[in-house]
């Protein structure tokens, strides 16, 4: 990747307005979308894997190229990383050749993650921890839906429970998930700076970029009870 990523620009210098209607409404009514086929089958692949590896359960929700996924297998070995991305063209992606083979503990597939998610969560998977790195950002207003605080499986990534990490290079995105955080568990998670060096060890594709950017990086971190949700 090259180091030529333009900061986020938005005409939103702070939260929605909106905001508290959509966390809410998505706390109030349980989303009913089916699940697609393809998304079951790839949560049953992963199912397996996490089954026969029998360890702590890692979430890298919108893993990429998997990069990050990678990082993590490393830095907790006992654990089972499972690394999710809808994108094939992403998640073919190798580049950096010289990282060797795949972990052990590790696995990619690919599938949506509102519907794997659910999925997880009705298999009763407790991840201990939950990373959303750098997610698309949709920085016009108009977009807020689709941003995962504002999206209607927000309650169901809160209920997975965890460790659940954040990091984006809009702070705006990590201010409101810290108020959909607090409107869906009462907790008021801080929002900090990251601070990186040209030698830190940058947990994913898209840090590096941002990075190299120049772009200031934003990272909430909190610890969610699982928690139970009807989906009768
Ligand atoms: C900006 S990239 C960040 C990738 C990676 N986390 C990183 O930091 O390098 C956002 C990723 O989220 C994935 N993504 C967005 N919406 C998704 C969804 N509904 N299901 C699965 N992946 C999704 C995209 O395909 C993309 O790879």
């Amino acid at each position: 990747m090259f180091a030529n990523s333009t900061p986020v620009h938005s005409t939103q210098s702070g939260l929605h307005p909106d905001l508290t209607f959509h966390v809410q409404r998505a706390l109030d009514h349980q989303w009913q979308r089916p699940i697609a086929e393809h998304t079951r089958a790839a949560f049953d692949t992963a199912q397996q894997f996490y089954q026969a590896h029998g360890g702590p359960l890692i979430l890298d929700a919108g893993c990429g190229t998997g990069h990050s996924t990678r990082q993590l297998a490393r830095c907790y070995p006992r654990a089972c990383v499972l690394g999710i991305d809808r994108s094939a063209d992403r998640l073919s992606r190798n580049h950096d050749r010289t990282l060797g083979a795949f972990p052990d503990n590790a696995l990619r597939v690919r599938a949506d993650l509102v519907d794997f998610w659910r999925l997880a969560h009705l298999a009763g998977w407790q991840p201990v921890r939950h990373f959303v790195l750098y997610p698309n950002p949709y920085p016009k207003a108009s977009q807020l839906k689709r941003r995962w605080h504002a999206h209607p499986v927000f309650p169901v990534m809160v209920a997975l429970g965890g460790v659940l990490t954040l990091r984006s290079n809009w702070q705006v995105y990590v201010d409101e998930f810290a108020c959909a955080i607090n409107l869906a568990t009462g907790q008021k998670p801080p929002v900090e700076a990251l601070s990186l060096t040209p030698e830190s060890d940058f947990i994913s594709a898209f840090e590096r970029k941002y990075f190299d950017s120049g772009h200031a990086l934003w990272q909430l971190e909190c610890a969610l009870t699982s928690m139970d949700i009807d989906y009768a």
